[in-house]
């Protein structure tokens, strides 16, 4: 069976861009794959973290994947600190990046744009090399994630590459899965902007774990366009189109069908119905977190998958270790 692996990473709350776009994937796949889901702890020292902040954030996520409806039985659901392979493979894959490349990272480009270099964590320069060993530790054949994602799976094949030419195959040359709709999640407020979990303050943005009447508010008053009409037409009508997208994901349904059904809807009626599918859907899967957070199965759970990753990755490091002649 071939392996799928993603995660998410625990800063800010977890949002409907993060569903639609990369766990929604994850849940549909499961079944298909061998699968590894993990919480990037790691990845997310990259800007400061309150550290009980972060605490909670980590283990929220743990309890969404499971609301979602990740399951233990073809999930491997792991914390990526707890398998301190990461970052020894990490190490091995930086000294391997080229700076040339690393500053090519469209996501690095704009997240240090405006900053001075004092200002910017070396951490957020070399993240891409941490994310490429979070993949090949593991010989995974597929990774889903978002659009904003793609050139960070890129980099881990050309990296997985690059090693295999020097030291003989060590690693699967993994491929990256972007759903075709959904792949990106506008914000509501600024539709040519990515729903970001950095922005959680936000009007424009839905949080999983948000109240439901204010998710409800925040569709209602989604920035939309004067045409009165509904079709999708992403340039030229951004707010109404990342509507149907998120309509369409969350209910099941083709796009094509979702135009059909509004076609004699006016703005209002075609909000209100939005806002009533994500707050069905924010209600049941708040339901089932409250369960899994009260019932404590998250911690029996990723202590079962510990042992499970530790081996994988602890193989796979020894073959590296060896091969690039470390250690005895
Ligand atoms: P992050 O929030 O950066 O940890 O992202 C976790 C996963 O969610 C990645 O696969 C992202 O590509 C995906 N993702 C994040 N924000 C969005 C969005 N607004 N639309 C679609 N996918 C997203
Ligand atoms: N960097 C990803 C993000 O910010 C999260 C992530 C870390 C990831 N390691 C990964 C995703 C490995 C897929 C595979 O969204």
């Amino acid at each position: 069976m071939k392996r799928l692996l993603s995660g998410i990473k625990p800063t800010g709350e977890v949002t409907l861009g993060n569903y639609i776009g990369a766990l929604r994937q994850f849940v549909e796949m499961q079944k298909d794959y061998e699968s590894f889901v993990f919480v990037a702890d790691l990845h997310a020292l990259t800007v400061y973290n309150d550290p009980n902040e972060l605490r909670r954030r980590i283990r929220d996520i743990v309890a969404i994947y499971l609301a979602c409806g990740l399951d233990p039985k073809y999930t491997t659901l792991f914390i990526q600190s707890e398998n301190l392979y990461h970052t020894n493979l990490s190490w091995v894959l930086e000294c391997n990046s080229y700076m040339g490349e690393l500053s090519r990272m469209t996501q690095f480009k704009d997240k240090s744009k405006g900053k001075g270099n004092e200002a910017i964590s070396c951490g957020l320069f070399t993240y891409p090399a941490l994310m490429a060993a979070d993949i090949l530790l593991y010989d995974a054949d597929v990774v889903p994630v978002g659009v904003d994602q793609k050139q960070h799976v890129e980099l881990a094949r050309n990296l997985a590459e690059r090693f295999n030419n020097k030291y003989g195959t060590t690693f699967k040359v993994p491929e990256p899965i972007i759903s075709k709709a959904g792949a990106k999640i506008y914000d509501l407020q600024n539709p040519q902007k990515k729903m970001s979990k950095t922005d959680n303050s936000s009007k424009g943005c839905i949080m999983l774990l948000e109240d439901i009447e204010s998710a409800k508010k925040k569709i209602m008053s989604a920035v939309t366009d004067s045409e009165n009409r509904i079709y999708y037409d992403k340039e030229n009508k951004p707010g109404i189109s990342n509507l149907l997208v998120i309509y369409s994901s969350l209910k099941g349904i083709a796009l094509e069908e979702v135009e059909q059904v509004f076609k004699d809807s006016n703005y209002g009626e075609f909000k209100k119905s939005v806002a009533e599918e994500v707050a069905q859907f924010l209600s049941s899967l708040q339901n089932k977190y409250k369960a899994i957070i009260e019932s404590g199965e998250a911690d029996k759970i990723l202590d079962e998958s510990n042992e499970k990753v530790r081996q994988i990755a602890e193989a796979k490091v020894k073959d590296v270790f060896s091969k690039i002649g470390v250690g005895r």
